[in-house]
Parts: C-alpha cells; structure tokens; sequence
C-alpha cells in the first residue's frame, strides 16, 4: 500500500472517530451508543420483524418519497391487535404454561425415576381438584372410565385399559401418573399435546387424591 494511501486512510479515520460529542457520552458504554449508523437499513428492517417491532412513529427521519407519515423505523402492523407484527394464534391453541414454554425433559423410559423424583407443585386444593377432575372426564374417562376402573367406553373396541382405582395401580405415585400422562406407557399416548404440565399436574392430583381415594 502507497504512503499516500496509507495517509489518507488514518485522516479518514482520525475524522470518523473525532465527530463524536465526547462529552454527552462519557458515561455511556460504547454498546449503548451505537453512534452513526451507516446503514439503517440494515438495523432497521422495512419489512415486518415477527419478534421485534417499532411502534413509535416518530422514531427515525421521515422521507418524503415514502410518504406514509411516519419515521423510517416505525416498523409495525396497525391492522393486528396491538399493532403487533405476529398474527395472534388460532383460536384454541394450547399455551404451555403461565411463565412460558418449559419442555419436560425426563424420557419416556425412565419412568421410574420420574415416579421417585417428581413432585407435584401445585396445592391440593378444591379448586385444583374440580379442575382435574373436569380434565379427567374430558382427556381419560372415555378409556379409565369415570371411577377410573379400566372400564371406559373405549375399552371395549380398545382392550386392556389400565384399572386405576384397584390393584397395584393404587400405589404408583403423582409423578408416575404425571409421565404416563406426559410420555404415554405401553399402548396409551401421550397426552402432553393436549394438556399443558398445570393441566397434567391436576389430572395426577385427581387420580391420586380423589378418585383412588374414594374407592
Ligand atoms: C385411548 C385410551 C386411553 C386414554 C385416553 C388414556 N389412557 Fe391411560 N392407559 C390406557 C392403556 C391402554 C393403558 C395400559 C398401558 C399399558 O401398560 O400398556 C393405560 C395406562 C395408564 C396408567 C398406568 C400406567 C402404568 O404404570 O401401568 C395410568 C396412570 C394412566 N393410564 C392414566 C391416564 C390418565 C390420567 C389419562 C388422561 C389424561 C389417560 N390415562 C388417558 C389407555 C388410555
């Protein structure tokens, strides 16, 4: 590289890096202070971001060629709720939990040390109960049957339903009946497409502490 070259390219640099108001961003630290964007575009999509969006109108230069009345960087959809970039989900759609996704991560073939590890983290309340006796009736009843004898409608062209509420069944533990809910066993599914972990946990606390209990 000539010296004329090199010159040229410490003034640029000198130029670049002395613009800046020392002062106002003293105490900023250089990744809050983005300074000058060369190319706002790249940081600013036109196109809608699912997961990100601008909702300030005033936010960026307005360009006059572009003339829908907003700044450069508004980037939202005023036609959705909330002005939200994402469609809302199909009606229906299960959510996984209150606090977000959480996977169940112990495998279908370690139902033993599920059975022994797990708890069951939610109180043993009426309400708890109403509710997993409701999804009972709903997600296991037509197999179990409503006194959860094996005995469902199902059963019948099925064959070979589990009898929850006599026998060995009796002695299994919350966390047994929350993976074979979760995993499914033998020739029962899974159901975790179908109830969220809460809703898993009120059916397990169901079984255990009601209907199991008043046979
Ligand atoms: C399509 C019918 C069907 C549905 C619906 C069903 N199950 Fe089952 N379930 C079975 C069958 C069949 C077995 C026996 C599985 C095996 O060992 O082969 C079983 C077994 C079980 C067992 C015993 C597991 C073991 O360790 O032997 C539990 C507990 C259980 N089911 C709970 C539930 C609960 C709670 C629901 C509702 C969320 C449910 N099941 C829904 C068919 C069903």
């Amino acid at each position: 590289m000539s010296i004329t070259k090199n010159i040229s390219l410490i003034i640029a640099g000198a130029i670049m890096f002395s613009c800046t108001d020392q002062e106002k961003f003293k105490n900023i630290g250089i990744h809050e202070n983005t300074r000058w964007e060369f190319a706002p575009n790249m940081y600013h999509s036109k196109a809608y971001e699912p997961l990100t969006q601008i909702t300030d109108e005033n936010q960026g230069v307005f360009i006059s060629s572009d003339d829908d009345g907003v700044g450069e960087y508004y980037n939202s959809n005023p036609h959705n709720p909330h002005q939200m970039n994402m469609r809302v989900p199909a009606e229906g759609t299960i959510k996984r939990t209150k606090n977000g996704f959480m996977p169940y991560h112990i495998p279908k073939d370690s139902l033993s040390y599920a059975a022994k590890v797990l708890v069951n983290p939610l109180e043993n309340s009426p309400k708890n109960l109403a509710d997993g006796e409701l999804l009972y009736a709903k997600f296991c009843a037509h197999c179990h049957g409503a006194e959860g004898k094996g005995d469902g409608p199902v059963n019948k062209p099925f064959k070979g339903v589990a009898n929850l509420a006599e026998g060995q069944l009796k002695t299994i533990s919350m966390g047994h009946v929350f993976h074979v809910i979760s995993n499914g066993k033998g020739r029962m599914l899974s159901h975790a497409s179908q109830l969220d972990q809460e809703e898993r946990w009120k059916v397990a606390l169901y079984v255990k502490n009601k209907l199991q209990v008043s046979q």
